[in-house]
């Protein structure tokens, strides 16, 4: 069993292959995504809206994090396990996120990270790449922001942010990133950047022309319901097989019909 290192990722996009590619945050969803043989298994910060019920990603912090990643590490055979670095676990000093990465490899068994952020992030991400940690980048629309945004709003509309984020993916390529995600921009600006780069780049709401795609399985799964948004697909409705589930159990309880004789001591 080929074991999926960042050189695999690259190659990939040479190869012209699409890069598959979810988010998984404990031990039996990581399971069955890397049973399935997905590339990239990404214990996202958007745990912290899809377990935690919180509003956005603000208020994950590393512990959280980690307590997932090592759940997801422990069981990945194949997959990559890539960790993402929460909001101002790696912004106020080059030094903190060094040592937060490191955290995550160190402590957690994940094989590199991610963080969000342009150009003005190239020095932090050289820094943690050089310290022997694969960095994934990531732009357009970037959680982490939301209120600098004043919603999670499509971003590369106008020319300067197209420029933008342009000059910061090929800023991240020079700096060592493997891969760049990219979240909600519109598909010609994804196209565009993912011909410029030679590094994968990995959309979310960025168009078909990405050399791969992720999601949030929970979104693709139909396992939460907090959002509605156009780039994700539903590929089950959780949640309907859970609700009638769900009734069964609670309708044989109280008919007395669970538990059975064969179900008892
Ligand atoms: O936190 C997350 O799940 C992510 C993906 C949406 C890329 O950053």
């Amino acid at each position: 069993m080929e074991k999926i290192s960042i050189n695999t990722i690259k190659r990939m996009k040479s190869d012209g292959e699409k890069i598959t590619a979810l988010t998984a945050y404990d031990f039996n969803m990581a399971k069955l995504l890397d049973e399935v043989g997905l590339e990239i298994i990404l214990v996202g910060d958007s745990v912290n809206m899809v377990v935690y019920g919180e509003e956005n990603t603000l208020s994950a912090d590393i512990w959280m994090i980690l307590r997932h990643v090592k759940a997801v590490s422990r069981v990945v055979q194949r997959a990559l396990v890539v960790a993402d670095m929460p909001f101002m676990s790696y912004q106020p000093s080059i030094r903190d996120a060094v040592r937060n990465a490191g955290f995550f490899l160190s402590h957690g068994g994940a094989k590199g990270v991610k963080l969000e952020g342009g150009i003005e992030f190239a020095p932090t991400i050289q820094k943690i790449v050089e310290s022997g940690i694969p960095v994934m980048g990531h732009l357009g629309m970037l959680p982490q922001s939301v209120n600098k945004y004043g919603g999670f709003k499509v971003q590369g509309k106008t020319e300067e942010q197209k420029e933008y984020l342009v000059e910061s993916a090929l800023a991240l390529e020079e700096a060592g990133c493997f891969s760049i995600v990219l979240e909600k921009i519109p598909a010609e600006l994804g196209e565009k950047i993912t011909k410029t780069v030679s590094i994968p780049t990995i959309g979310i709401g960025a168009g078909p022309a990405c050399d791969g795609q992720i999601l949030v399985v929970n979104d693709m799964l139909g396992f939460f319901e907090g959002m509605n948004l156009k780039f994700v697909r539903k590929y089950a409705n959780l949640n309907d097989i859970i609700r009638q589930a769900v009734r069964e159990y609670s309708k044989d309880v109280k008919s007395g019909a669970f538990p059975s004789k064969d179900e008892s001591f």
